[in-house]
């Protein structure tokens, strides 16, 4: 049971570790994989961070299982945000490769949209944060940028009532 909560997937660690900044920001947040979700970390929930790996220019399919199963309405009320890492644009050398990213981007806009879907009002755009190669490391400032990115949803949403 948590109000806020942020999940994620990873295979090799960056996801994660950029959730558990945005988790620390938030304070009194779960942050939990995705494979552990229970239907009791739900209850009460006020605010989901979803996170994945960007692979083959989507999410993870257990990102994407998860919103998708989760029950009709599970999410009215409740303030989504969505987040990806990935490969960005500038240390991809192959021109065909940008080209296919400019085509089919990345898997923050397809999780805020599953959001969505789902029911969340979506908190703020999403965000997206680089690696330096497929296992990382993360780029350099990016736990801060995304520490900064989860204090501006905080600030957006305490003008709002919710
Ligand atoms: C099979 C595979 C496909 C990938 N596809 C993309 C992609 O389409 N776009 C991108 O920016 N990065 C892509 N990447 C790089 C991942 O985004 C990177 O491995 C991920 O951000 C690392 O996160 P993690 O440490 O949480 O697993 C891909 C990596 C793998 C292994």
């Amino acid at each position: 049971m948590a109000e806020k909560l942020v999940v994620y997937d990873s295979v090799f660690g960056n996801t994660e570790k950029i959730a558990e900044a945005i988790g620390e920001t938030l304070g009194d947040a779960l942050v939990i994989n995705v494979s552990k979700v229970t239907k009791e970390d739900l209850e009460n929930l006020k605010i989901l961070f979803v996170g994945s790996p960007t692979r083959a220019f989507r999410p993870m399919p257990a990102t994407m299982n998860f919103i998708k199963g989760l029950e009709p309405n599970a999410l009215s009320g409740v303030k989504g945000a969505a987040f990806d890492t990935r490969i960005p644009l500038e240390q991809t050398e192959s021109g065909f490769l940008k080209f296919l990213i400019k085509l089919f981007g990345y898997a923050d806009t397809k999780i805020a949209k599953a959001l969505a879907k789902a029911g969340a009002d979506l908190a703020l755009p999403s965000e997206g944060f680089g690696v330096s190669g497929t296992e990382g490391p993360l780029l350099e400032g990016e736990l801060e940028r995304a520490q900064d990115w989860a204090r501006g949803i905080l600030n957006t949403l305490a003008y709002i009532q919710w």
